[in-house]
């Protein structure tokens, strides 16, 4: 039976990963080192994770066999380059089979260039606002595009470099609801382990580090290092692998906007999405990431009274992915991929439900002329989710960490067979 809302034919259904989130014994990556300091805001040690850096090629088929005609994946720096200027063989030899077993299951690759982990030793010079990073960086993925570019259709450059802006939104406004103390580095507490994670990156002990999701010593302006990361990078990309599309992938939030806060909305718009534009625009795509929406009053964000949460602490709200997709596609005219879009939930109805709502909302979009391309779902397992460990199950499939043992939940079933009919 044909589908009542059908996408448009070729477009991409798929699950998204990162490296450090699903490979495991990531130790070469800063985010490692931050995990292992005494007194860390870590949860815990991401250890194992999903195993998927042994386990890939049986995770790729089981994609495969549940209806994805696409997977987003990552490669890991911190694996490429462990050393500066030590570029390793049999990592690539890795990732090419990756690369290979996507092909033989005929699931097309996304590959995410850096996904917040970097190498430990780009700490020693600063990390994110460091004046060499932009070059250092074009040079690892130089390195990766000559040898793998061929089966590399897809990349983004870097993930979400507004988040560090967007998470201080989201926590004011938790905070807001919560009645909690502002966040911000506090305390001795916090301090201590953050002079500690700086000798252990060979830093001195006074050099203030910002620990995620880019690692850095706070001294330069780190949105425009990255910006300068991503034009080298897109340069290099288009030199050595001309078929490749480049894009660059942002977290945005639906702007809802309450009397008297639309100065405050303004400035939100311009922090996290607007000051990107002239960079953007001369991508082949827009990688669009987006969780939940953001209600903003007069003094800032303010959390719906009564909403109900993810265990995010997000309001629950598959609608902000249309309505942030009208808000984009009003100042960016080059098309969309939805890289991210998902819910962190114990109960798999609950995903059901924000998928359909998140894709019939998408549908509309599409109907009234916006170019959005593809769908991926975050994500394909319950894995590490950075400072919160591994207590958030935002995953398709479930994952025993003693056995490993994969587990496909009802929703996995439900976005695999909307992708096989291309609609639902
Ligand atoms: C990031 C992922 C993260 C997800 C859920 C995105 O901001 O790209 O790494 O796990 O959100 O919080």
């Amino acid at each position: 039976m044909k589908p009542t809302c059908s996408f448009p034919d070729g477009f991409l259904w798929g699950t998204a990963t990162a490296a450090h989130q699903v490979e495991g014994n990531n130790v070469n990556s800063d985010f490692w080192v931050l995990e292992h300091i005494p007194g860390t805001i870590v949860a815990e040690p991401s250890g194992d994770a999903c195993d998927h850096f042994h386990r890939y090629r049986e995770d790729i088929k089981l994609l495969a066999d549940l209806g994805f005609s696409t997977y987003r994946f990552s490669i890991e720096w911190a694996r490429v380059e462990p050393e500066q200027g030590l570029f390793s063989a049999a990592t690539i030899a890795h990732y090419r089979d990756m690369l290979q077993a996507c092909e033989e299951h005929e699931l097309m690759p996304m590959v995410t260039l850096h996904h917040f982990t970097s190498p430990r030793w780009l700490m020693r010079l600063g990390g994110w606002t460091a004046k060499e990073t932009p070059e250092l960086f074009a040079r690892y993925v130089s390195y990766v595009m000559e040898q793998l570019g061929e089966q590399i259709p897809y990349v983004c450059t870097l993930n979400e470099v507004n988040l560090p802006d967007l998470l201080a939104h989201i926590m004011a406004s938790r905070a807001q609801a919560e009645n909690l103390a502002p966040v911000g580095i506090k305390e001795d507490n916090d301090l201590s382990w953050l002079q500690k994670a700086a000798l252990a990156f060979g830093l001195d002990k006074d050099a203030v580090i910002h620990p995620f999701p880019y690692t850095y010593v706070e001294r330069g302006n780190f949105v425009e290092v990255a910006l300068e990361a991503h034009r080298q990078a897109r340069a290099a990309i288009r030199r050595i692998s001309p078929d490749t599309k480049v894009g660059f992938s942002l977290a945005l939030h639906e702007i809802d906007i309450l009397p008297g806060g639309e100065a405050k909305a303004e400035e939100t718009w311009q922090t996290l999405f607007k000051q990107y534009l002239p960079t953007l625009k001369d991508d082949d795509f827009f990688a669009l990431q987006n969780y939940t929406r953001e209600v903003i009053g007069p003094d800032g964000p303010v959390f719906p009274e009564g909403a109900e949460r993810t265990q995010m602490g997000y309001e629950y709200r598959p609608e902000a992915l249309a309505g942030v997709v009208l808000q984009v596609a009003k100042d960016l005219k080059i098309p969309i991929i939805i890289t991210e879009n998902g819910v962190a939930t114990p109960d798999d109805q609950r995903r059901v439900e924000f998928i359909e709502r998140a894709l019939k909302g998408l549908h509309a979009c599409i109907q009234d002329g916006i170019d959005i391309q593809g769908y991926y779902y975050w994500s394909a397992f319950d894995n590490y989710e950075w400072v919160m460990g591994y207590r958030m199950t935002f995953g398709l499939i479930a994952v025993d960490r003693t056995t490993q043992k994969r587990t496909i939940k009802e929703s996995a079933h439900y976005l695999g067979k909307i992708a096989q009919a291309n609609g639902l």
